[in-house]
């Protein structure tokens, strides 16, 4: 069977092969077909050059339409490097803010010269103050330590790390992109519910091993949560911490299927599944059904991972849930060694449109009531909280540790 990206470039390169052909044979009796047989030679060589180019994977993927985008791009006014001209949503402050990381992730220029030139009285606009006694930049990258007092083993993490994306949802070679940034930039890399691949361990870059309601990786013949298999994998240097998903902000409640035909032999080696086979994420755990039982769960996750930070992630839904949590854990004395607040407008592989517009707190909603309720509690200074949801800029990362994260 042919895949797709050789399916979309085989018919263009196979036209302009014959056509080159065809068109040095006609030569013979119509001298004007070299200057096509040229053209059409220049464009097989164009084609070949696509597939075997290491640096633009959406050319490998989608030639003629790539061509067509650097083309358009080449010729875009100048404008465009401040604002996106196709990009309406949101104020132009959003707009501007987004165009930036554009421009980072592309290498180009992301400075804007002359200042503000925004309507400050926008209600959007949003600033952080200043300090006349400026310092001179920190030489040592921050980190914040993770791990409570019955953590043996607390992991000092960056303050910006990579959120969960399964094995599934992205491809190997994002897989492999992502830890190899991880292991570079001294990043933590979530692994995702979708279990823990070959992929994720090739260069070696820090892990968060994620298990979901479907305990990829670490589940028995029936789906259900296998101690053996987790604390084979949780004793993996590589891996620092580990992060039981209750819920994630574009879906939270949803779980989540895997169709048949995705599930290859490698993904149903790397979850523990049939290949071919429909692969499903309940909407909720197995292992616990109440706050206090999840409490033993995380203790028993720290115990079985030899002392390993164990922490949750969860999009806030009803604000008594969480408080129920705070509650468990007064209750049993165990609490868990970081939080992930994910935001309601987090990205995710798929879901529902209904769920990722309208279901769930909005981010900085959800991260204030989490930080409020934990320093009620008084269990703020040994749990510490992560964020993800839309941060993609140093002010994004600011702004949401003045609001409560770490
Ligand atoms: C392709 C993709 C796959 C994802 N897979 C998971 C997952 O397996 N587990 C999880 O907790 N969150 C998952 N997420 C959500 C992210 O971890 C994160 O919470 C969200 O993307 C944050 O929002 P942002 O994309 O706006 O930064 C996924 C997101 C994307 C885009």
């Amino acid at each position: 069977m042919l895949t797709l990206p050789f399916r979309r470039w085989f018919l263009p390169l196979t036209l302009a092969v014959v056509a080159t052909i065809g068109l040095v044979a006609l030569a013979s009796v119509w001298p004007f077909a070299w200057f096509l047989a040229a053209v059409a030679a220049a464009l097989v060589m164009l084609g070949v050059y696509d597939i075997v180019q290491p640096g633009h994977s959406v050319l490998r993927n989608y030639p003629i339409a790539a061509h067509l985008r650097f083309l358009l791009e080449a010729i875009r006014p100048e404008i465009r490097q401040y604002f996106l001209e196709d990009d309406t949503q949101g104020t132009p402050f959003a707009r501007r803010q987004r165009a930036v990381v554009y421009q980072r992730a592309k290498g180009q220029l992301d400075k804007v010269p002359f200042g503000t030139q925004l309507e400050v009285y926008d209600p959007a606009f949003e600033w952080l103050n200043h300090s006349i006694a400026a310092k001179q930049p920190a030489s040592e990258p921050f980190r914040v330590r993770i791990g409570g007092p019955f953590c043996l083993k607390p992991y000092d993490a960056s303050v910006f790390n990579i959120s969960a994306m399964s094995f599934g949802a992205l491809s190997a070679n994002a897989i492999r992109a992502l830890n190899k940034g991880a292991r570079m930039g001294g990043f933590a890399h979530d692994t995702g519910e979708g279990g823990l691949s070959p992929y994720h361990r090739e260069h070696g870059g820090d892990l968060i091993f994620e298990i979901g309601s479907g305990y990829f990786s670490c589940r028995d013949a029936d789906g259900r949560f296998s101690a053996e298999r987790f604390a084979a994998l949780a004793a993996l240097d590589q891996v620092k911490m580990i992060e039981i998903k209750i819920s994630q902000g574009a879906k939270p409640g949803h779980g989540g299927v895997l169709p048949g035909a995705k599930v290859s032999p490698e993904i149903a080696a790397t979850r523990g599944v049939t290949v071919g086979v429909d692969c499903i994420s309940p909407p909720c755990h197995g292992a616990f059904s109440t706050p206090i039982e999840m409490m033993h769960f995380i203790a028993l996750l720290r115990r079985l991972s030899g002392g390993k930070p164990v922490g949750f992630k969860l999009c806030i839904g009803q604000p008594w849930e969480f408080l129920a949590m705070c509650k468990a854990m007064l209750v049993t004395g165990i609490a868990p060694d970081f939080i992930v607040v994910d935001g309601t407008e987090g990205g995710t592989g798929a879901a529902p449109l209904e769920f990722v517009d309208h279901i769930g707190m909005p981010l900085r909603d959800g991260l204030s009531f989490v930080h409020n309720a934990l320093v009620g509690i008084g269990l703020r200074d040994r749990i510490r909280i992560g964020a993800a949801g839309k941060i993609t800029s140093a002010f994004d990362i600011a702004r949401t540790m003045a609001i409560g994260a770490d």
